[in-house]
């Protein structure tokens, strides 16, 4: 019956086994999965888009293959991440449409526009940063798809965080304009960088649920405590300061802590009222609708194909 089912399943997360795709699980893990992996492919999708931007006017041809090469690779996270939602019965057509309707969240950060070049560093650096926490912790997720995608996923996003920060390093230390530029992309960057991780653990619906099944293995804060105690030391030595006049090191718990973090944005930027959110929606909308003439095609030929070996 369903509690000893459940007890087994708790079991199996508590040996640290993977759950593979056609294995019981309860309904609700099932949904948790869809709404978080489904989440994170649009992340990826959208997320092409406020460094796309920058693909034509790239100061160099090194920059403009690194940042190529980056966004081909986000298009493939999304691509790994959709297809691991599939195995939980959900479709393709479904998630998409969710997000081309405004119905579907994804993540808050790329509803900011890039005002400058400095700005593609700084998210490489940061942002990047923030979602490799993120996701190394996701790669120990109990479910086995996901948590495979993530592995491949966090190679990749490792060079997207080296490529930002060597950008941001030689930036910082160039010349007066050069060093204004990336200061000012910090501090644009950063607040919603950190609210990336999500809010905090007590305002956090889903965290104690996902733990407990092994979906996550850290907590919202936890994430952004990582985040900072690493970032924080390489911002200021590189002659950086984060926009937070109260950001201090505490030497009792060896942490550093920051200022309050502006919740009423990310509410707002996250329900659809951020800066670029109405932009990034007509922008993914219009690649699907351009994108229509190719899915077609594909379709019409897989069905020759099948035709004509059926023959
Ligand atoms: N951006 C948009 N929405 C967010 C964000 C964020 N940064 N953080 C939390 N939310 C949403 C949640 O999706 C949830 O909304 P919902 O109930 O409508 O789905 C609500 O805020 C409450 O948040 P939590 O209870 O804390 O949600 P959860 O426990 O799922 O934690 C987190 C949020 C950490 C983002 C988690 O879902 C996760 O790890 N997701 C997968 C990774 C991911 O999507 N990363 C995207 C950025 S990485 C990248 O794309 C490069």
């Amino acid at each position: 019956d369903y509690q000893e089912r459940l007890e087994e399943f708790e079991a199996r997360i508590a040996r640290g086994e993977k759950i593979e795709p056609g294995d019981w699980m309860p309904a609700e893990y099932r949904r948790q999965l869809i709404r978080m992996i489904s989440q994170h492919a649009h992340s990826e999708w959208v997320g092409m888009l406020p460094e796309g931007a920058w693909i034509p006017r790239a100061p160099s041809l090194r920059r403009k293959l690194i940042l190529l090469a980056k966004v081909q690779d986000e298009a493939g996270h999304g691509q790994y991440l959709y297809h691991a939602a599939e195995t939980l019965g959900v479709t393709r057509e479904e998630m998409v449409e969710a997000l081309l309707s405004g119905k579907a969240k994804y993540s808050n950060i790329f509803n900011y526009p890039t005002l400058t070049w400095a700005d593609v560093g700084i998210i490489g650096w940061l942002v990047d940063g923030m979602a490799i926490k993120n996701q190394t912790m996701l790669a120990q997720c109990s479910y086995g798809p996901y948590s495979r995608a993530m592995v491949r996923i966090c190679a990749e996003e490792t060079f997207h965080h080296k490529q930002g920060k060597e950008a941001v390093l030689l930036y910082a230390k160039g010349s007066p304009k050069q060093r204004r530029m990336v200061q000012d992309a910090l501090n644009r960057w950063w607040w919603p960088t950190l609210m990336m991780a999500g809010p905090h653990d007590t305002d956090s619906p889903h965290t104690p649920l996902l733990l407990r099944w092994g979906i996550k293995t850290k907590t919202n804060d936890q994430i952004r405590q990582e985040f900072l105690d690493e970032h924080v030391p390489e911002l200021l030595e590189a002659g950086l300061v984060p926009p937070d006049p109260e950001l201090r090191y505490d030497e009792k718990t060896g942490h550093w802590v920051h200022g309050p973090i502006p919740w009423d944005e990310f509410w707002k930027v996250i329900n659809g009222e951020g800066p670029m959110n109405r932009h990034r929606l007509l922008a993914r909308q219009r690649a699907h609708e351009e994108g229509r003439w190719v899915r077609e095609a594909l379709e019409a030929y897989s069905k020759r194909r099948l035709a004509q070996a059926a023959d």
